[in-house]
């Protein structure tokens, strides 16, 4: 499966991740081999501040900053990170700018159900309003071995746990994309994908301090191509358990089959925590290239951020959870 469209901005060749390395997740469904895309330097303009005016949560940024979540690593080019994007809804590529801003944010509802005290709806405006707005510098470790470094805002998972008020034998939380064939041409023509896009989390993962529900980026509203207006961020994990654009949060006893699990479930599993000697099938998860810098750099366990999370994970035994 070949996907590439030669462009005026794409990096040189000498920086491009090597061939073996670059994910293709196509290739799972339709047995075909991988090939390098990248466009990263010099990338297209940043989104239309019209689209951003157009956003009443635009008020609400920048917001202050919590030191307790920095990096080892300088920020990213902004320019990058909203412009390489990973949101199959709107294509297989990474340059999906254009066809996410199809998207609209506003009314946007979030439903919130299964094992909560009472289910409820809520507005994303309604529900900006009560959370404990803040800045965290995040690392991004995608699963085809690339990362970058940005600047997220937005409120700590457990905020909205509290929220949501689950009962007491509730174990996972599942997430679900919008579902709306009108404006993503990846649920309208890719249907042999599970839409709608669905990622999951244990209650103990989701009140750790690390989990972070991701609503702005760089000062500024979350643009629709990183997953406006509610995305979740989980950095020890690989990148695809942030899922973009959530419209439904549900409390339950049962693990949820996650979009990847059961589109590859020989490659993708349910925990998928970053591990360096744990390697894909198909590739090596020992090192990543940090998007703009040409460099590719070591791998760490969890990302970095063992020292939060690792405990989360010591009565697991049996489980792939690397993967
Ligand atoms: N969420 C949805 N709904 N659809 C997707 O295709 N891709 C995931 C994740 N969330 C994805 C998604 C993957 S594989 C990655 S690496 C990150 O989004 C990419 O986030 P970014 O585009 O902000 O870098």
């Amino acid at each position: 499966m070949l996907i590439k469209n030669p462009q005026g901005w794409e990096i040189p060749e000498s920086l491009v991740t090597p061939e073996d390395l670059v994910f293709n997740r196509r290739g799972i469904l339709r047995g075909a081999g991988a090939i390098a895309i990248a466009g990263l330097a010099g990338a297209a303009s940043l989104p239309a501040s019209a689209a951003e005016a157009a956003d009443p949560s635009a008020k609400l940024y920048p917001v202050k900053r919590n030191a307790s979540f920095t990096a080892d690593r300088p920020i990213s080019d902004e320019r990058i990170v909203t412009t390489y994007n990973n949101y199959y809804e709107f294509g297989e590529r990474k340059n999906i700018v254009a066809p996410a801003q199809k998207l609209n944010l506003r009314p946007w509802e979030i439903t919130i159900d299964g094992m909560v005290e009472k289910p409820f709806k809520i507005d994303m405006d309604g529900l900006l309003a009560r959370m404990p707005l803040e800045e965290r510098i995040y690392r991004h470790r995608c699963v085809e071995g690339w990362s970058f470094v940005a600047p997220w805002s937005g409120f700590p998972l457990k905020a909205l746990v509290d929220l949501a008020k689950p009962q007491a034998g509730a174990t996972y939380i599942t997430f679900k994309t919008f579902l709306d064939r009108t404006v993503s041409p990846g649920q309208r023509t890719q249907i042999f994908y599970p839409w709608a896009y669905t990622e999951g989390v244990t209650i103990a993962e989701a009140r750790n301090d690390v989990a972070f529900m991701v609503t702005g980026a760089y000062g500024k509203p979350l643009p629709k191509q990183n997953g406006a207006p509610l995305r979740l961020a989980l950095p020890w994990k690989y990148g695809f358990k942030s899922i973009k654009g959530i419209q439904r949060i549900t409390f339950s006893t049962t693990r949820p089959k996650t979009f990847w699990e059961v589109t590859g479930p020989s490659e993708y599993g349910f925990w998928a925590n970053v591990n360096p000697e744990v390697d894909h099938p198909r590739w090596s998860q020992a090192t990543e290239e940090v998007l703009g810098t040409g460099n590719r750099v070591p791998t760490k366990l969890y990302n970095g951020y063992a020292p939060q999370v690792a405990s989360l994970y010591a009565g697991i035994k049996g489980q792939q959870l690397f993967r």
